[in-house]
């Protein structure tokens, strides 16, 4: 790969909710797309609405994901999405070893497999692109309940800031979008996600990293500034 592509985008966890939206909102704004995601049947069906190409994929399998990275890796701008919620969602020491690995294993593995498989080729083609990741409010402060859904989100903002990090001087960059509730496949209130993915696709345009909602940020520094008092955190509430 010598060369990327810059009307080329590619999506994991495609086949619905957030990820579906972003297929839409990409084709509007003219680019191809390669679509991923573990269902096949529903990501069939988005490929053929959005005249993306689909590539079932399980991104928690780095193998997969290389795969996917080998047909796509001209992409210039990668949407890291896909997640899962966890069937257990009690307090941490409820949550079946199972579903803490099989959370790690697609919300943070998903993340890391992604940026081990696109970035050398991205840094090799030394032309701008772009890392975008789903991260979650649940990754900036903890909630109760939610089992390991928000200790797997907390490792991907960690993993997402270390990377800006890494990447600062290159022509690759990376930010977040950090929704509280999207109504989607995960959730039956929020908002809309095609509004979460149309905002998060102008947040890369505008070069912010991260796109957060903004009732909620009082909420996150008071959290921090308990722990950092030496206190035990209550619970956020928004603005
Ligand atoms: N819904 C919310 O309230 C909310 C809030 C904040 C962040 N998020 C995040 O948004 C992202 C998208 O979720 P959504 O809300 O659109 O939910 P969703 O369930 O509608 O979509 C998730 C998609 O990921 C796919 N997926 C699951 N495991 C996969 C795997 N191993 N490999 C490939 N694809 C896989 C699913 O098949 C599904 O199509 C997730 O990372 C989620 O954590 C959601």
């Amino acid at each position: 790969m010598t060369t990327t592509d810059p009307s080329l985008a590619v999506v994991t966890g495609a086949a619905g909710g957030i990820g579906a939206s972003l297929a839409v909102e990409l084709r509007g704004r003219g680019y191809r797309t390669f679509l991923a995601d573990v269902d096949a049947e529903a990501l069939a069906r988005v490929a053929a609405r959005t005249g993306g190409t689909a590539v079932v994929t399980d991104v928690a399998d780095p193998d997969a994901v290389e795969a996917l990275a080998a047909r796509a890796g001209a992409a210039s701008l990668v949407c890291l999405n896909a997640g899962v919620l966890g069937a257990d969602l009690g307090a941490p020491w409820e949550v079946g070893p199972e579903d803490w690995k099989r959370v790690f294993d697609v919300n943070v593995g998903g993340v890391v497999n992604g940026l081990r498989a696109f970035v050398p080729r991205l840094l090799a083609a030394d032309r701008p692109a772009h890392i975008l990741v789903t991260a979650s409010l649940a990754g900036l402060t903890v909630f109760p309940g939610g089992g390991a859904y928000g200790p797997s989100k907390h490792a991907v903002v960690a993993v997402v800031a270390h990377a800006a990090m890494a990447l600062a001087g290159t022509p690759v960059t990376i930010s977040m979008v950090c929704p509280a509730l999207v109504a989607s496949g995960m959730s039956t209130d929020g908002v809309a996600p095609a509004s979460v993915a149309a905002e998060a696709l102008d947040a890369v345009d505008a070069g912010t990293f991260a796109v957060f909602p903004p009732e909620w940020r009082a909420a996150v520094i008071g959290q921090v500034e308990e722990i950092a008092s030496g206190r035990v955190p209550t619970p956020p509430v928004p603005g």
